[in-house]
Formats: C-alpha cells, sequence, structure tokens
C-alpha cells in the first residue's frame, strides 16, 4: 500500500507518493477560479483574460445565394481592468465597420495573422466602453459553414446551411474570443430566406413566421464553441414535455420513431447526475454531409442522419450527446488539451444512461467495442497524444481527438469507480457537476478536487498520475467480458475451421454483435469468404451504417470486390468522418486502391464540410492540389 501525503502550502498543493511519483501543482488549488486566472489556452489569440465578452447578440442574415452569414455582432464586455484593447479571434471574415456602445465610431486593427488561428481583430476602446459592434460577413474561405444545395438534401427542394463550432470554429463565422475557458451568454436575430426555418443552441421556434425573422435566446452561459445555428426547410415533431426532433419532412416520422426513448434517456440522466440545466432537449437531424455523429449544442444536438438506423440500436450516440449537457456544456474543459475532461465523462456517462434503459449486457458489448477502438490507437497513436492531459500548443485541437480521450478517459473513471464503488462515485460525480456548474475547468484541478473529495475519504490509492500524464493503458484498466461477444467470437472460429457458412446462426444479432463479428475477421480472411458472407447477410446493402461502414473497411483489406459500388453510393452521400477516415486510409494503402478512391473523392468531396475534407485530402495527399 502506498500512502500519499498531503501538504497544503496557502496557494500551492502538494501531495507526493510513496511510489517516487510527485505532483507539486499550484494548478491542484481548491479554488477553482485561482487556477483559471494561472492557465493560458494556446488556441487563441484574444486577450480574453484582460477584458472579456459577457453577452453577444447577433443580427444576421443568412444568405443562400452568395453562401454568406452577414450583419452585426454586439458583444457586452467586462473591462474592469481598464484595458484599452480587446482583441478579438477571426478567421477568414470580412469586417466592414466596427463601432462602440450605441454608434460611435472606433478605430481597429490587425494582428499577425496565424495560419491555424487566424486573424486578431484589435479594438480600441474608450474610457468605459461597455459594448463593441462589429459590422462582418463571412467568406467562403469559412471553415465553420456547410451549404448545401437542394440536391445535397433529404427533400431536394431547399438549400440547407448548418455550423460547427467545435473546436476553434466559431472565430470563422463569428468574429470573437474562441476559446472554451471563457462563458457568454448570447441572443440573435436571424433572418433566413422565405419558408425556411433557422434553429439555433438556444430557445427555439416549433413553426415558420412570415417576417422570415427569428430570435433566440440563449441565458445560460455557455463557451463559444456552442453557438450554433441551422437553417433548412425544417419541421419539429415532439417525443414528450421537452424533448423532441427537427429536420426535413420526409424524414420526420422515420427520425420521431428512432429517437422515441429520448424523453427517458433525460429523465435517466437526471436521476443520475443531477437537474437539466437547459430547460428543452431536442436533437436536429441533419443532412448527411454533417461531419461528426453529433454535437452537444445546448438544448439543440446536431446528429447526423446515419444514426437513424429504423431499430434504434444507434442511439448511444443521442445518450452521449444528451450527457454532455453535464458534462461539456455544464462543467466545460477550460482549454483544448483538457478535452478529456468533455469526452471521456461523457461516455461514462453515456454509458451508465444505456445501462440503465437497456442493461448491462447491452452496455458491455459498447465497452468491449470502445476497448478495441483503444487498443487500436494506443497501438498507432505518437506517444504524446496517448496522455489524457495534451500537450497541443502549435497543433490543430483536433489532432486531440482521439479514442485517448474518449475510451481512456472512460476507463479511468470506470476504474476509480470500481476502487470507490458505484455509490460512492456517483455522490462523487453528482457532487462534482453541482460544485462546477457554469464553470470551466482543466486536468490538473480536477486530479486535485478528485484526490480531496473522493480517493481521501475513501483512502484509496490509485494511480492517477499514470492514467493521466502517461501514455498507453495502465494495466489496471477494468476487463470487459460480454458473454454475447464470446457466442459471436466462437461462431467467427467455427467458420474459418469447418468453412461452413451455417454455422454464424445470426439471426439475432444485435448491430453491435455483428459489429464485433465484422472487426474479428481474422487477418487472413480470403474475399471467397467474404463473398460468402455477403451472399447469405448481404451486409454490403445493411442498412445501419455501422455495420456498413465496418464491413466496407474489411472488405477493402480483403480485397472482396462486392462492395462496389455500394462503397462509391455511401462515400458519395455521407460526410461522417468517423466513417470516412478509415475507409479511404483502407484504400490508400494500395495503389489500385488509391486510383479508386481519388475517382470517387472526386464526386464526394463537394458533399464533405471543411472538417472530413481537410482530413480526406491529407490521406489521399491531394493538400493544396484540390479548391
Ligand atoms: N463534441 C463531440 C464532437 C466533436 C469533438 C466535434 C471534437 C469537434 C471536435 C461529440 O460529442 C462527439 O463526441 N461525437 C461523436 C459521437 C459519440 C457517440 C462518440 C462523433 O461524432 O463521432
Ligand atoms: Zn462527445
Amino acid at each position: 500500500m502506498k500512502y500519499c501525503v498531503y501538504f497544503l502550502f496557502s496557494l500551492s498543493l502538494f501531495f507526493s507518493c510513496t511510489d517516487g511519483s510527485e505532483v507539486t501543482d499550484s494548478l491542484a488549488n481548491d479554488d477553482v477560479s485561482k487556477v483559471n486566472d494561472t492557465i493560458i489556452d494556446a488556441h487563441t489569440l484574444s486577450n480574453y483574460k484582460e477584458v472579456s465578452i459577457s453577452h453577444t447578440h447577433l443580427d444576421i442574415e443568412v444568405d443562400f445565394i452568395n453562401k454568406r452569414i452577414k450583419g452585426v455582432v454586439s458583444h457586452t464586455i467586462d473591462n474592469s481592468q481598464n484595458k484599452d484593447q480587446i482583441i478579438l479571434d477571426t478567421k477568414n471574415l470580412e469586417i466592414f465597420d466596427v463601432t462602440l456602445d450605441d454608434g460611435d465610431s472606433a478605430t481597429y486593427s490587425y494582428g499577425d495573422n496565424d495560419e491555424l488561428l487566424g486573424l486578431p481583430l484589435i479594438i480600441n476602446l474608450k474610457q468605459g466602453t461597455k459594448k463593441i459592434n462589429i459590422a462582418y460577413s463571412t467568406t467562403d474561405g469559412t471553415e465553420a459553414l456547410d451549404w448545401l444545395v437542394p440536391e445535397q438534401t433529404a427533400g431536394k427542394n431547399a438549400p440547407f446551411m448548418y455550423t460547427q463550432g467545435q473546436s476553434i470554429f466559431t472565430r470563422s463565422w463569428i468574429p470573437i474570443q474562441d476559446t472554451p475557458g471563457k462563458r457568454i451568454t448570447y441572443s440573435a436575430n436571424v433572418k433566413v430566406p422565405d419558408g425556411m426555418l433557422a434553429v439555433m443552441s438556444a430557445s427555439n421556434p416549433v413553426e415558420r413566421n412570415p417576417q422570415n425573422t427569428y430570435e433566440f435566446n440563449m441565458p445560460q452561459p455557455i463557451p463559444c464553441y456552442l453557438i450554433a445555428l441551422a437553417v433548412g426547410d425544417l419541421y419539429f415533431a415532439p417525443i414528450d414535455h421537452r424533448t423532441g426532433v427537427y429536420t426535413e419532412k420526409s424524414m420526420l416520422d422515420a427520425c420521431a420513431y428512432e429517437l422515441g426513448d429520448m424523453g427517458k434517456m433525460v429523465d435517466v440522466a437526471e436521476d443520475l447526475y443531477g437537474e437539466y440545466q437547459w430547460e428543452r432537449y431536442d436533437v436536429i437531424v441533419l443532412p448527411p454531409s454533417f461531419p461528426f455523429g453529433g454535437m452537444e449544442n445546448p438544448r439543440l444536438t446536431f446528429a447526423t442522419p446515419t444514426m437513424i438506423a429504423g431499430d434504434r440500436s444507434l442511439t448511444s450516440l443521442i445518450a452521449h450527446e444528451l450527457a454532455h449537457s453535464w458534462s461539456g456544456n455544464l462543467v466545460t474543459n477550460a482549454t483544448w488539451e483538457d478535452f478529456w475532461l468533455n469526452e471521456g465523462f461523457t461516455v461514462y456517462f453515456e454509458r451508465r444512461i444505456m445501462e440503465e434503459l437497456y442493461g448491462k449486457d447491452y452496455v458491455e458489448m459498447l465497452a468491449l467495442l470502445g476497448y478495441q477502438d483503444l487498443e487500436q490507437d494506443v497501438a498507432s497513436l505518437d506517444p504524446k497524444l496517448q496522455l489524457l492531459k495534451l500537450k497541443l500548443k502549435g497543433n490543430h485541437p483536433d489532432d486531440g481527438m482521439s479514442n485517448i480521450a474518449y475510451e481512456k478517459g472512460y476507463f479511468f473513471l470506470r476504474y476509480i469507480e470500481e476502487s470507490a464503488g458505484r455509490s460512492n462515485f456517483d455522490s462523487f460525480l453528482k457532487k462534482y457537476f453541482d460544485d462546477h456548474k457554469f464553470q470551466t475547468i482543466i486536468t490538473e484541478y480536477f486530479v486535485g478536487y478528485l484526490q480531496r473529495n473522493l480517493l481521501f475519504a475513501t483512502n484509496l490509492d490509485l494511480n492517477v498520475n499514470e492514467w493521466v500524464f502517461q501514455p498507453g493503458i495502465p494495466k489496471n484498466c477494468p476487463k470487459v467480458v460480454s458473454s454475447r461477444f464470446e457466442n459471436v467470437e466462437e461462431k467467427l472460429k467455427l467458420f474459418y475451421y469447418k468453412s461452413d457458412i451455417n454455422v454464424i446462426d445470426a439471426d439475432n444479432w444485435s448491430t453491435h454483435e455483428w459489429r464485433h463479428f465484422i472487426r474479428n475477421l481474422n487477418a487472413n480472411t480470403t474475399s471467397d469468404q467474404m463473398r460468402i458472407i455477403d451472399q447469405k447477410y448481404d451486409l454490403t446493402h445493411s442498412g445501419n451504417s455501422e455495420i456498413l461502414a465496418a464491413w466496407f473497411e474489411q472488405s477493402i483489406k480483403f480485397g472482396y470486390e462486392g462492395i462496389y459500388p455500394a462503397l462509391e453510393n455511401f462515400l458519395v452521400r455521407v460526410g461522417r468522418r468517423k466513417f470516412l477516415q478509415p475507409i479511404y486510409q483502407a484504400l490508400a494503402n494500395s495503389d489500385e486502391g488509391m486510383k479508386r478512391a481519388k475517382e470517387i473523392y472526386s464526386k464526394a468531396r463537394k458533399n464533405y464540410h471543411y472538417i472530413s475534407f481537410e482530413t480526406i485530402d491529407e490521406i489521399l495527399k491531394l493538400k493544396d492540389k484540390v479548391n
């Protein structure tokens, strides 16, 4: 047994352990605002520590003809330090004019452009300035916005546009202090073309109005990566008294069915970790170009249509985005180097919601798939990217978007839960969310908080430093056992051994059993064996996107040709990066595949959001050649 000794010296807190590891860290102080004063977000060029924005008001018009958002943003500022300048982040924006308060003209200039972080806008303030107003427009170079023509939507009769703020894209559609380390409230007036509906991460309309102008209000303070807007031919269907779904008309019934358990999910989440703080929880199901599975924009999760499987089998994605209403949106990572505080906690919370609703057996399948993802990343990622606490200065924050934050984060929390006991851990988490609601925190602070509020009280000495500050998977990582997956493995073995497809008796398999089966096809599988499986189960035409994507990836590896042209169809239609990346990568591993990939990509690229085509350009070595 190793003993930790705890010394508290005014602001600094030291805890040293008998295994020689020592954390000497003023960052583990118990006063979160003091800790926050000492940290620097490496991904903003703004001076948010000196002068900060407290409220943002947008008065904008969405212009589909020129593919621009234009208008005025007014920031109410807090300048108690009496600084004479405020610096905002911008990227690829056009600034027309800046005024102060009720219209006093202002002088402004730009700092040095940074290819990654953008162009700082420096506005000179006067004594007592309370508000800055910036007239601006987005440009073709915007990274946040996706403009879709009618053919790229389900209904094919109206255009569509949506924003993606996380991680550092908000600055490409709003001049703002773009850091997760600061919270703001916001409001907006948004004008849209005739017949279209606008929705935001705020209070939302449920139907069109004849003025084509919509008003929004987000009274709870949020980090600005959560400001979000979508405009399209949208309709709304309620699920229960506080949940519902927005999507295009032709998808409304299917989406309402798929999300039918959403009301129960919110109830279960509240029972676990405390009251839901955002009033409503709605989801918008977007067109298939959306680059993510889901995005936790407060009050209105943005979701991919690839989660609509017809059988509710992919709704852990909604449990995930809902869980962010606590981990991420209520308690926020103060820098992108602490991203696991958002995602690891959310995966843990998501699986607790799923366990309440669908049982332990179900969740162990999800956890085991997660563990496999983690092992893969540990085998392939640079050790520097295998830490929960990341160092990302000079790199894009999205480089930290790996299974380390999600799954290593999850297993770390599960390890604490199993060590401390579930009820102790649940009380700890509930208090953690309550103590830090509407605040931002960093990893070192969390480690100190964990020691003070759980580990000392329960007399536990866990290898926290190894989990958080070292690469790889610690030896005491919880083991997941799934009897349903063991059955799949047995069937797979028999299939190879007997060369007989009929030993696989998969009629009652869930999506996740299929995913496990496909992932665990052995490395020597032949294209003939793939064909035999496909002849019986027609995986090439599965209506389930997770099965389809996994099947395509393996088919490419084993040279099974039967997937084309279904593969092409999928790649041209779907822009979700998590699916595209491994498939294009598998293709790019051979000359022939690379040729095919480029051919398909020439048709598909226009259907992807910036976030996805950036990644795929790199895989196909097209950087700087396309655009
Ligand atoms: N917040 C993330 C999406 C994100 C992360 C966007 C980093 C930009 C930068 C969201 O909650 C998420 O994790 N989405 C996952 C789905 C989830 C079920 C794991 C995704 O999109 O794959
Ligand atoms: Zn997430």
